[in-house]
């Protein structure tokens, strides 16, 4: 769990961070959303100790990076693992010897059992098959893969990410999203996501911060998302209107299946295929 508390931070006089305040739940893919200028990177920067807030705190599972020596911090960064924007993976090196990276700066073990946790990093993401290839020798979702892989070498705790799906096509998103998902359950990760991705918010949103002007606006889950009154956030994720109406229809089907258990309109739970619970499926 990363708690952030009264966080403030402000360039030149200007404040870009205003008093945000939230937990980054362990075992969740947490989302930062807002729009662009919002200071989502600046957050992030602010939690991995990249940059000081002028005011706050940030503990991670209790301890406070904000007042700790450089040494806890170097301990505690071996702890995070970063994929940030166009996966910065290093040109000249192999895939494997990308992975491999932070490995041989901070593992002790053997140069072979290195190669083999690379290696079955690799495989985690199915990039197996491309252990001896170069970065410019690989797709873009590739290379998101490979750098999962090389965040996830040293088997961090706390796993955070800078606009994942950046310059990926909808369904490759799809597949980083769910391996971002999967990994953060297979290992009890406390996962942060910045995003500007509607699609990700919807599909993976299991604890959502929108940040609006530096200030935190609203928090809630994905499911919160639909029914939200919040007219801030409203006005962002809504803002086409495909989405707009995917909420419509959303919001008719959680009316219909809402009639449906109480009884009032079984007919509804037939017509939009909801089940009741009696008949609902065990899947
Ligand atoms: N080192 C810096 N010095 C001065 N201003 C900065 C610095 N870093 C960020 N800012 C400013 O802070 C604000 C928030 O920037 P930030 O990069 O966090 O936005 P963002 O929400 O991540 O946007 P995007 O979605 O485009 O990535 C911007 O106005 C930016 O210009
Ligand atoms: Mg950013």
């Amino acid at each position: 769990m990363v708690e952030v508390k009264n966080l403030t931070k402000s360039f030149d006089g200007r404040i870009v961070l205003n008093d945000i305040s939230t937990v980054f739940e362990t075992g969740k893919t947490n989302l930062i959303i807002g729009r662009s200028g919002s200071g989502k990177t600046v957050l992030i920067k602010n939690i991995i100790g990249l940059i000081r807030p002028d005011s706050g705190d940030i503990l991670y599972d209790g301890r406070n990076l904000t007042s700790m020596s450089k040494h806890d911090l170097n301990m505690l960064r071996r702890e995070m693992g970063m994929l940030f924007q166009g996966s910065a993976l290093f040109d000249s090196m192999t895939v494997l010897e990308n992975v491999m990276f932070p490995l041989n700066m901070f593992s002790k073990d053997t140069y072979k059992e290195r190669q083999k946790r690379a290696e079955f990093c690799l495989d985690r993401v199915n990039l197996s098959g491309s252990c001896d290839l170069f970065p410019s020798e690989i797709s873009g979702g590739m290379m998101k893969r490979a750098a999962i892989a090389r965040a996830i070498a040293l088997n961090p705790k706390y796993l955070f990410c800078d606009e994942p799906n950046s310059g990926l096509d909808p369904k490759t998103s799809l597949v980083i999203d769910d391996l971002i998902h999967d990994i953060t359950k297979e290992y009890n990760m406390t996962t942060i996501i910045n995003t500007h991705d509607m699609n990700s918010v919807m599909h993976i949103g299991e604890n959502i911060i929108f940040i609006k002007e530096g200030i935190k606006e609203w928090q809630g889950t994905k499911e919160d998302v639909i029914t939200s009154n919040n007219q801030a956030l409203n006005d962002f994720i809504f803002a086409s209107d495909l989405f707009r109406k995917v909420r419509e229809v959303e919001v008719e089907e959680m009316k219909e299946a809402k009639e449906a258990k109480e009884g009032k309109n079984p007919a509804a739970a037939n017509a939009s295929g909801t089940a009741t619970p009696a008949d609902k499926p065990t899947v």
